[in-house]
């Protein structure tokens, strides 16, 4: 636990950065053995130090490697690629890449083509609104989601809303934002057995970082649940083993997990859970066939019924290139870097105190990394307990060439329970017939019920280094003994 006896300004100052490498290295030794993303942060990522950059937003978005474009541009340049709709040669040529990308997500998370179908998307939030608009909510029905879910999963309720079925959250509870397991098993003994029941949970909060158990999946699928998984914030550092997990939708982008290219995701559905989707609407590439005279159409079989028109031909190469270069790595060698780095990080920011003692920062989640994933979110105070206004802190980041979000990060349950903020309160926000913004609200929220409706969030990924947190908590010793007004 690092400790704070130095004035502020001294603490985490850069020339004490080699020192406290050492004393990291000491303390992991099992650190050593991620050297090759060292290596590959001086090779493939060589960019951010060229550029002074510390980014610390990985779950906003990944970073490529150098050699994931370069390879992606040969390919390019060295062929001729046509619409794969048609059968002729470069349409042919496009098909088979579209395939060779297919076949590589079925690997790449273990799933059988014999059980899940891979549909390609935009992005996460397309494979969600593919789920939420053709599933058979009705009344009776429910849709029961975890408080700590993107937007792009609450959403789904307006659907499930529209169609008659029951809404319902399930807390996370604070200070770590976990689930109660007692609330769950009484959650989800409600299912309607002769109705559609959808259960959604974030594999990883991009809030809290907080990490459900993927036991959730089994339970609830024994209590009549079909299970939507979303996993766009747990795979870029983390293993999804579709041989042993299986919830019946997962949904993810590729560009968290390798950086480029973006405007893909997708979609994994169990067959038999795809088989129960009603889609709303057909498009070009979704059926066999269809007729202006005669009316009808015939949704083609599996995947080609879900991807809406032509799919993303010339960057689905490029997604099988970020996953081979992903495996040439090993997932679980990022997550262990990723842990370690994380450890670090949150002991060190813990330990952070003003001169009266007072902590200077609170972290909304789990303070050690059992269970939880390289996202943190938190808030600085002032030795006052007066919280600075992370727009403040967002600024003089920027000024230091740091890359971290501010605000609520489109998961307002989650912040929502951390920062106590109560329906009525949250109420407030929808009673004019004026739009609100999140920094007029976030304004209403602080000077009315002197409580923060927004956070800071620093993640890790995969070319993190210890110089990267270092840098941070230099840029956070700087608001020790500082009072919240002046940041
Ligand atoms: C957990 C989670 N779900 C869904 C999304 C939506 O991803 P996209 O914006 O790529 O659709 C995100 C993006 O941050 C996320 O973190």
């Amino acid at each position: 636990m690092p400790v704070t006896t130095h004035s502020p300004d001294q603490l985490y100052a850069p020339e004490g950065l080699e020192s406290a490498r050492s004393a990291f290295l000491q303390a992991n030794p099992s650190y050593a053995a991620t050297a090759r993303l060292r290596d590959l942060r001086a090779t493939e990522y060589a960019r951010l130090d060229r550029q002074g950059h510390t980014y610390l937003d990985y779950t906003g978005g990944g970073l490529y490697a150098e050699g994931q474009v370069r390879r992606h541009w040969e390919l390019l340049q060295e062929n001729v690629f046509g619409n794969p709709h048609s059968v002729n040669p470069t349409s042919m040529a496009a098909t088979r890449l579209v395939d060779e990308a297919r076949a590589y997500v079925y690997d790449f998370f273990r799933a059988s083509p014999d059980e899940y179908t891979v549909i390609f998307t935009p992005n996460a939030s397309g494979a969600l609104k593919l789920v939420g608009e053709a599933y058979p909510f009705a009344p009776g029905g429910h849709y029961l989601l975890t408080f700590d879910n993107h937007n792009s999963v609450n959403g789904i309720r307006e659907f499930a809303q529209a169609k008659g079925a029951e809404v319902n959250y399930l807390p996370v509870v604070p200070p770590d934002l976990r689930i109660n397991q007692e609330r769950l098993d009484d959650f989800l003994g409600r299912a309607a057995p002769e109705q559609a029941n959808l259960f959604a949970f974030p594999a990883q909060s991009n809030f809290s970082g907080v990490q459900h158990p993927l036991e959730f999946i089994e339970q609830a699928k024994a209590a009549g649940w079909d299970v939507l998984l979303d996993a766009a914030a747990f795979t870029p550092t983390n293993r999804l083993d579709l041989s042993v997990w299986k919830p019946d939708f997962v949904t993810l982008s590729f560009y968290k997990i390798f950086g480029y290219p973006t405007g893909v995701g997708c979609l994994l559905a169990r067959k038999n859970a795809l088989k129960k989707l009603r889609r709303p609407w057909f498009a070009g590439g979704t059926i066999t066939i269809a007729s202006v005279q005669g009316c009808g159409h015939v949704l083609a079989d599996s995947e080609a019924a879900f991807e809406d028109g032509t799919v993303d031909y010339l960057n689905l190469p490029a997604v099988h290139i970020g996953l081979e270069y992903i495996d040439s790595i090993g997932v679980d060698l990022i997550h262990e870097r990723v842990e370690a780095l994380t450890s670090w990080l949150l002991d060190a920011l813990t330990g952070l105190r003003h001169s009266n003692d007072a902590p200077l920062v609170r972290i909304y989640g789990p303070t050690d990394t059992e269970s939880r994933g390289g996202t943190i979110a938190f808030n600085f105070y002032d030795p006052d307990a007066r919280l600075v206004d992370y727009h403040k802190v967002e600024q003089l980041a920027n000024g230091f060439n740091i890359s971290l979000r501010t605000g609520c990060f489109c998961n307002p349950g989650a912040g929502e329970l951390a920062h106590g903020l109560t329906a009525d309160e949250m109420a407030e926000a929808f009673q004019n017939e004026e739009r609100m913004t999140m920094d007029q609200f976030q304004a209403i929220v602080l000077s009315k019920h002197q409580k923060s409706a927004g956070a800071v969030r620093v993640s890790l990924g995969i070319a993190s280094n210890f110089a990267d947190v270092y840098r941070f908590l230099g840029f956070a010793a700087g608001f020790l003994d500082r009072e919240a007004e002046v940041g």
